[in-house]
């Protein structure tokens, strides 16, 4: 059985994938490949938070009664990442190669710090706390 912990690493490493490729094209000037992967990184990313504020964080919330604790930390994490994919979505709108390597490595060392975060103690903790892992995978699936 698929857990949380495993489902959800295989979708950060999957926006990893994507950011490195959108990063080396435009670090190699190629800004025509550049703009197309950067958009579909900054989609995917945002499919991921998508899962996790509209599905996991409230089933893992309603499970055990936490509103305020280590869910709150990681969606106010997520503002703070989509501030930056904005900065950056501006960067790469203007082609600006001397904004982008500087805003793309704090975007990467938060995510790396918030991907860490959750897979080494809240999701191992929401799959303890949730019975029927299987099903909330399920409705991640399809949310887009
Ligand atoms: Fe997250
Ligand atoms: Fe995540």
């Amino acid at each position: 059985m698929t857990t949380i912990n495993v489902f959800m690493a295989a979708h950060h490493k999957q926006c990893d994938n994507l950011f490195a490729a959108a990063e080396a094209s435009i670090a190699a000037g190629d800004w025509d490949n550049g703009v197309t992967q950067w958009q579909e990184f900054a989609a995917e990313l945002e499919t991921h938070f998508a899962r996790e504020e509209s599905i996991l964080f409230p089933q893992f919330e309603a499970a055990t009664g936490s509103m305020g604790g280590p869910t709150q930390m990681m969606r106010m994490e997520h503002e703070q990442m989509r501030s930056l994919v904005n900065e950056i979505n501006k960067a790469v709108d203007s082609k600006d190669k001397d904004q982008f390597p500087g805003l793309s490595e704090t975007l990467m060392i938060t995510m790396q710090q918030h991907n860490m975060k959750e897979e080494q103690m809240l999701y191992p903790m929401i799959d303890q706390s949730l019975p029927d892992t299987a099903e909330i995978i399920a409705q991640m699936s399809q949310q887009k």
